[in-house]
This record gives structure tokens, sequence and C-alpha cells, in this order.
């Protein structure tokens, strides 16, 4: 049976015919290739975060004080990593986040569907971003079997909202992510130095442009005047969701209802009462408020909160045993942030695939060392912390 440490056997196996990952296997080494060959604005707008950035790097920092105590005599030689969500049977607990400016970190320009190609090539269920640079049914269509969600920023204007759901229905998404922490966006002092918003450039908004009733709001078409798309995109981001909201939300659509942003026991409960199917654990990888607490260490309480209801997490994944840890706390599936996109920028989908199997291989290794042959395991040994 093919496990995913198989990866590891293939790179020792091309090292004997002299060849070597093209790509580094671990987070540091990748990030630094990374920042150094990404045009400066877009790599602080990915390396970046609010602040003094204090929650992105504690985000990440913190998985360090949990850790999971490993059994011995166990027959590992098996292993499962599939998860059940919303009726599907996915192979692996990995999702990869959505990131609004993936469009913008391939030299293409179509890092979507680079995005959407590595996920092909890996079954990790793609969350694609309302800000992207193709369409959401032309990223639907990279995507092909494989499953995938759409990530709502609820626009301002209501109809323009539905329409955004409506398509992302009828382009086949398996889910609505609706993000409730970015109505408006966190103080990012490195792109505040350099004056730098990409969406203000015209940039990763084709799904709005590509939207009929965004375009009915336009005098004239966006590609008669990009300026007047911009100021419109501006006008109308970022609508301020109440719990009021949340019986519209729901009324949008019959997909499962994900709410992006919860990190506090009661938040979860109230959302699973109006009706959210999935709740999805993240402080937007320290990117919109910072001072706060590690993502990781607010799961517990949002999982004992959560009950029977699926619990999606990210906001520090940087290794397999990060994967593996926030799964023995109890999250159902685990989103990746910044490292796809690293790989996506310095080796398009390929690159992107690499970091998703480097960090599939060392769970699947983490789990055949420590006697936990499946997620069940994972989850019935816990984390403790240190
Ligand atoms: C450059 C960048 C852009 C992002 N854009 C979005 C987005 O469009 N929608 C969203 O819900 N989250 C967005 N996020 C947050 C991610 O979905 C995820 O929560 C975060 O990357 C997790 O932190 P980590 O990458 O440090 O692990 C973005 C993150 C980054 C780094």
């Amino acid at each position: 049976m093919a496990h995913h440490g198989d990866y590891q056997t293939a790179i020792y196996g091309a090292g004997l015919r002299g060849i070597l990952p093209s790509l580094p296997v671990d987070f540091a080494t990748l990030e630094a290739r990374a920042v150094a060959a990404l045009p400066p604005s877009v790599r602080d707008y990915v390396q970046g975060g609010c602040g003094d950035e204090f929650t992105q790097n504690h985000n990440v920092e913190a998985f360090h004080h949990w850790g999971m105590i490993p059994r011995m005599m166990v027959d590992t030689s098996t292993r499962d990593l599939s998860v059940e969500l919303f009726g599907m049977t996915l192979p692996t607990p990995l999702l990869m986040s959505p990131v609004g400016v993936i469009g913008i970190c391939t030299q293409d320009q179509h890092g979507d569907l680079a995005a959407a190609r590595a996920s092909v090539a890996t079954n990790v269920p793609l969350i694609a971003s309302t800000l992207s640079n193709d369409p959401l049914e032309t990223v639907a269509g990279a995507l092909a079997d494989t499953p995938g969600f759409f990530q709502l920023y609820t626009p301002k204007n209501r109809a323009l909202a539905e329409s955004l759901v409506h398509r992302a229905e009828a382009a086949g998404y398996k889910g609505i992510v609706v993000t409730l922490d970015t109505w408006v966006t966190g103080w990012r002092p490195r792109d505040l130095n350099t004056a730098n918003f990409p969406q203000l450039r015209g940039q990763v908004l084709a799904n709005y442009v590509s939207d009929p009733i965004f375009r009915a709001m336009l005098p004239r078409p966006p590609e008669e005047d990009g300026a007047a798309a911009v100021g419109l995109w501006a006008a109308t981001f970022g609508k301020v969701l109440t719990w009021d909201d949340l019986p519209w939300l729901r009324s949008l659509t019959k997909l499962p209802l994900i709410l992006k942003g919860i990190c506090h026991p009661d938040d979860a409960r109230r959302a699973i009462d109006g009706g959210a199917d999935a709740i999805y654990c993240s402080n937007h990888g320290g990117r919109q408020a910072n001072g706060g607490i590690a993502a990781i260490d607010m799961l517990p309480g949002v999982v004992a909160a959560a009950g029977k209801t699926p619990v999606l997490f990210d906001s520090g994944i940087r290794s397999g045993s990060d994967v593996i840890k926030a799964l023995a706390l109890g999250a159902t599936a685990v989103g990746v942030g910044r490292p796809y996109v690293y790989g996506l920028a310095l080796g398009g989908a390929d690159g992107a695939a690499h970091v998703l199997k480097c960090l599939l291989a060392e769970a699947d290794l983490l789990m055949a060392v420590n006697g936990m042959p499946t997620l069940a395991d994972v989850r019935a040994a816990g984390a403790m912390r240190i």
C-alpha cells in the first residue's frame, strides 16, 4: 500500500541517481528562498502581518509547547490519513487555506490556476479566495473533480454577495467559507511602509469584474474604466457582519456553511446554533489582529464548544508534526497557508504540490513512528501542553 511517507523514499532514491530535490523540504529554507525570489511588494504582502507581527510569530512558536507521547508495539505498517467532512471522504486532513494573492505569486499571474493544479496533484482541497486573478469558474474548471471550497469576503452589497455564492454553487464548489475577521484590513506596517495594497492596484479582482451584479453597478465596463472598477471594489468590499446577518448568510446556500476566524468558544456555540456546518478556527495567520493568543492555543476551547460539529484550523502550520498536533487537539482538518504559497512562488503547481507532499510525508511518518495508524488514534492520544 502506498503511503505519503513514501515521498521520503523517492527523495533518497533520486539522490542515488544524483538528483536532489529542486525545492527544500523544510519551511525555514523554503521561506528564505521564496522571499529572495519574490518581487518585494508581493514578498512583504505574503510574509508580513499585523503590527509588530507578534501574533503571527507566536502562532508558529506556540506549536513548540504542545507535545505528543509515542506509543510502542503498535502495527503502523498501514496508515490512514483520511477524514470525513460534509459527507465526503477526503484522502488527507489537509486543506489549502484561502490566500487572496496567489494569483500574483507566479510569474504568469495565474497562481490561482497553479494552486488548483497542485490541489489536483495532491488531492488536498483548495479553498479558493474571493480575491483571485482568475474567475472562480475558471479555478473550478482547473480543479476538475477534486473537491474545492469557495471563500467569501462578504461585500456590503447583498446582491453581489448572493451572486458570488450562487456562482460558486453553480461552479461546483463543495462549501462556502465566510471569513469574518476582514471587513477592514488590519494594520500592516510592511505594506504601509511601501504604500502597497494589491487590490487598489487592480490586482486579484477577477471575481468582481466578471460578476454581472458588480458590472451592472459600474457606469462603464471595467475593461474601459479600470479605475472606476477599483473604486467600486473599495467601496463595496467588507460588510460589517453581526450575528443578525447569520440567518441571511445561512439562507444564501444549501452548501455547507463554514465560518472562518472563530477563536472564542462562545462564538463557536453561537455559530452552530445559527446553522453553521463547521467552525474554522483561525486568526488569519496574524495578519488581521496583533497581540492575540496563538491560534493553536485557542483550538482546544473551540473544539470543546463545537461538540460534534467539524472544526477546521489554520494559522502557524509549518510542518507535518504541526498538522498532527492540530489534529490531536481536535481539528477535523488543517489548513496550510504561507508554506504552499512559497512553494507556488518558487515552483508553480509542482512547487506547491511538493510542499503539500512534504507536510503529508512528515505527518504520515510521525504517525508511523508514534504508533498511531489512524487519525482516530492521533485524536485519542491527544497532545500535552509542555
Ligand atoms: C498573503 C495572504 C493572503 C491571504 N488572503 C486570505 C483571503 O483572501 N481570505 C481568507 O479568508 N484568508 C486569507 N489569508 C489567511 C489564510 O487563509 C490563513 O488563515 C493564514 O494564511 C494562516 O496563517 P499561516 O499562513 O501563517 O499559517 C491570507 C493569508 C496570507 C498569508
